[in-house]
């Protein structure tokens, strides 16, 4: 797929991995991008204006857990742009520590986000169809002890996505569905990361964990989500690690699904 004159909306897209989406969305040439997070980061917005005039940047300041407020969101958006080519759900956060608001925010949101996008986008619903990225985590794949509370929400996001990445949805909406699982990335979320751990008695051998992890930037995970939308192989899995995307493999576990339910 080519970004040419595509809209797009970009949850968690005032920081990080997100608004380096934007901006290479942006740099490809897409045509109007919301930005949408509970942070406005205004001097980011306010020189990618000036970086692209042609292009339209609008910033929506909007808890993606708050279920209403997408409803209301995603309907603004769908008045201003007229149509709604891409989605990237990136927004997350990590707190072990507030188990409540980890699942509201990196689950909740990401559904909340996912169903309202595809009312619009949807062709049975009167959009044209598009792809939707849903940001996960290496760690919604392979256990890591220090984050259980985190890593539970992002392998439901990989679930998730891959359920409503199967034929049966995309022949009638038309949107294909991805994930991507990213390899620690360094961005502020590390931020006192020992502070909001489960378990703080691990704080020690959360030290020698996080020194030892092989991290990337920002802006080259971002690179690997622009070209896991190009592929736009629905219900693929994508992990990214030093700066390589790669699909996860798949595997059937389930014996009593018939082959034609599973496709
Ligand atoms: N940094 C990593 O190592 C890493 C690795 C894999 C996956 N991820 C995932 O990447 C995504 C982006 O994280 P990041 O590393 O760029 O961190 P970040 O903290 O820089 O970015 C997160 C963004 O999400 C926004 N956000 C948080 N809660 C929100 C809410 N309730 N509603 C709307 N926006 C909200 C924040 O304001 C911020 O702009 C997260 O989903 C994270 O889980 C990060």
């Amino acid at each position: 797929m080519s970004f040419k004159g595509k809209n797009a909306v970009v949850t968690g897209g005032a920081s990080g991995i997100g608004l380096q989406v934007v901006k290479q969305l942006l740099q490809h040439g897409a045509g109007k991008v919301a930005v949408l997070d509970i942070q406005d980061n205004l001097e980011e917005i306010v020189s990618m204006r000036l970086g692209f005039p042609s292009q339209s940047i609008i910033v929506i300041k909007m808890d993606v857990a708050n279920q209403k407020g997408m409803e209301a969101t995603y309907e603004e958006i769908a008045k201003t742009f007229g149509h709604l080519d891409i989605v990237v759900n990136v927004a997350g956060l990590f707190n072990d520590q507030d188990v409540q608001r980890t699942i509201l925010v990196n689950l909740g949101g990401m559904i909340n986000s996912t169903l309202n996008a595809l009312k619009i986008m949807s062709k049975d619903q009167g959009g044209k169809g598009g792809i939707i990225c849903n940001m996960s985590s290496v760690v919604g794949l392979d256990p890591m002890f220090l984050v259980p509370v985190y890593a539970a929400t992002k392998a439901g996001i990989i679930n998730f996505t891959r359920c409503l990445g199967k034929d049966i949805f995309f022949q009638r909406t038309g949107v294909r569905m991805i994930t991507v699982c990213p390899g620690a990335t360094i961005t502020d979320m590390f931020t006192n990361f020992t502070e909001k751990i489960l378990f703080p008695e691990l704080g020690d051998e959360s030290y020698r964990v996080l020194d030892r992890l092989h991290k990337q930037s920002a802006a080259d995970v971002s690179r690997c989500i622009l070209t896991a939308l190009e592929k736009e192989e629905n219900g693929a899995v994508y992990i990214i690690e030093g700066k390589r995307l790669f699909p996860m493999e798949m595997k059937k576990y389930w014996r009593g699904l018939e082959k034609e339910l599973n496709e």
